[in-house]
């Protein structure tokens, strides 16, 4: 006869022996998620008059790259940029496996949590993994191509932010505030594109050694890029926020509310 054990002991959703606050998590990262595909909803659609300021010098970044403006492109007047490319962040974030863990959790309750009991239906149904319509998860790899581009896009706003105008007279290259935002965001954002297992993969995952000339730096990369995946969690959280604090930020200043100091170092 088999010893083994399943856990959880108890059924019924959420009973558990634990006896930490196990729910905290979960429920702050449902509350996270649902408050920023809320309030991007109604920003892309309803309230986005404001998404630059100084002439497109500081865009925001839920509307960053601003591709309508960059290649001019004719487009209807309720089209904005942020309609046109937020599907490449949506679909890299959605597919981030540190992202598959989250809203199975989060959304599906399935798991609950280590130990928690789920939902009796989740019992029924089961944990069919990458299967079905999660097939399309496997696209993660082709999304971090598109990620890289548009953040070397960002990359580039970053430095564009730096050119001042004064009309049309350059007033010469510095640094203000909104700089440094969209700077913190990039960085952010390069981290949380740097600790992706997919983009990782591409640095010797294909390898069956890594002993010396090319395969060796390889290696070397890979091991490196491990040791910042260990808290990718953490960029995929601080990177996501400081989309929504930028955004905040410009639509501030394009507002009026506050200003952006600046000064001009050439
Ligand atoms: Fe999270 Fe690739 S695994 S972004």
């Amino acid at each position: 006869m088999s010893n083994s054990l399943k856990l959880p002991i108890q059924r019924g959703f959420g009973i558990t022996d634990r006896v930490d606050k196990w729910w905290t998590e979960p429920f702050w990262m449902a509350f996270a998620l649902t408050l920023t595909l809320v309030y991007t909803t109604f920003r892309v659609t309803l309230w986005d008059g404001e998404i630059q300021y100084d002439n497109h010098r500081v865009t925001s970044p839920i509307f960053s790259p601003d591709v309508i403006h960059l290649f001019d492109l004719k487009t209807p007047n309720w089209m904005n940029s942020a309609l046109l490319i937020l599907w490449i962040p949506f679909g890299f974030r959605g597919t981030c496996y540190y992202m598959r863990r989250v809203y199975h959790r989060v959304f599906f309750q399935n798991p609950t949590a280590c130990v928690v009991s789920k939902p009796e239906i989740n019992y029924r149904i089961g944990y069919k993994g990458e299967t079905g319509l999660f097939i399309l998860n496997n696209i993660h790899r082709y999304m971090l191509y598109l990620a890289i581009i548009i953040l070397s896009m960002k990359i580039f706003d970053v430095y564009h932010t730096m050119h001042f105008f004064n009309g049309t007279e350059k007033e010469g290259f510095g640094i203000s505030v909104g700089t440094v935002v969209l700077a913190v965001e990039s960085i952010l954002l390069l981290m949380y594109v740097g600790s992706c297992h997919a983009f990782r993969h591409l640095f010797g995952g294909s390898m069956n050694q890594w002993r010396g000339g090319i395969s060796g730096i390889m290696g070397g990369i890979y091991i490196k890029i491990s040791n910042i995946n260990v808290d990718h969690s953490f960029w995929f959280w601080t990177s996501l926020g400081m989309v929504f604090i930028g955004d905040l930020f410009v639509w501030a200043v394009a507002e009026g509310i506050i200003p952006d100091p600046y000064i001009i170092i050439i």
